[in-house]
């Protein structure tokens, strides 16, 4: 049996009819062509493959795509603005947080999705959100410190940011 899905990826909208057992990292790869999501092992261990799936870090070689269905996805496709590395990106560049690579468009995303919903985290908070994601170089401090330098960097362009019109009182 096929099943026709719809799902929102790096804010473009996608339909295709999929075979129920294709995995999500399959879909992005394969029928969509975005090979920055990683395949790194067939244990669900490596987290080369995690993306964001409505808003949270999942691994993709763990889900299936029609559980994709009518959701949004964020690849490292995704991330970079107007030719504008996203700081989590360049925190990755700056500080050196990688050595072969390979590892690192899944630690992008699951710090990623960590600084989003905790933009100040401590270093411990921020190995424990990347546990799941194994870098076989085995280099995690200069991991961490791309992710504390991101910290910064958001949180500084967020007190730089201008304050658009009235704020809403809370309920
Ligand atoms: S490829 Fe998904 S966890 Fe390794
Ligand atoms: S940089 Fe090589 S596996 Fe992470």
């Amino acid at each position: 049996m096929l099943y026709n899905i719809q799902v929102t990826v790096n804010g473009k909208s996608y339909a295709h009819t999929v075979e129920p057992r294709l995995l999500l990292v399959h879909y992005l790869r394969d029928v969509l062509g975005l090979t920055g999501t990683h395949i790194g092992c067939d244990t669900s261990q490596c987290g080369a493959c995690t993306v964001v799936l409505n808003g949270k870090a999942v691994k993709s070689c763990t889900v299936f795509a029609v559980q994709a269905d009518g959701g949004t996805v964020l690849t490292v496709e995704g991330l970079a603005k107007d030719g504008k590395l996203h700081p989590v990106q360049q925190g990755f560049w700056e500080e050196h947080g990688l050595q072969c690579g390979f590892c690192t468009p899944g630690m992008i995303m699951a710090s990623y999705a960590l600084l989003e919903r905790n933009p100040n985290p401590t270093e411990a908070e921020i190995r424990h959100a990347l546990e799941g994601n194994l870098c076989r170089c085995t280099g995690y401090q200069n991991i961490v410190r791309a992710v504390q330098w991101a910290a910064r960097q958001m949180a500084e362009s967020a007190s730089a940011a201008p304050v658009r019109g009235p704020r809403r009182r809370a309920r």
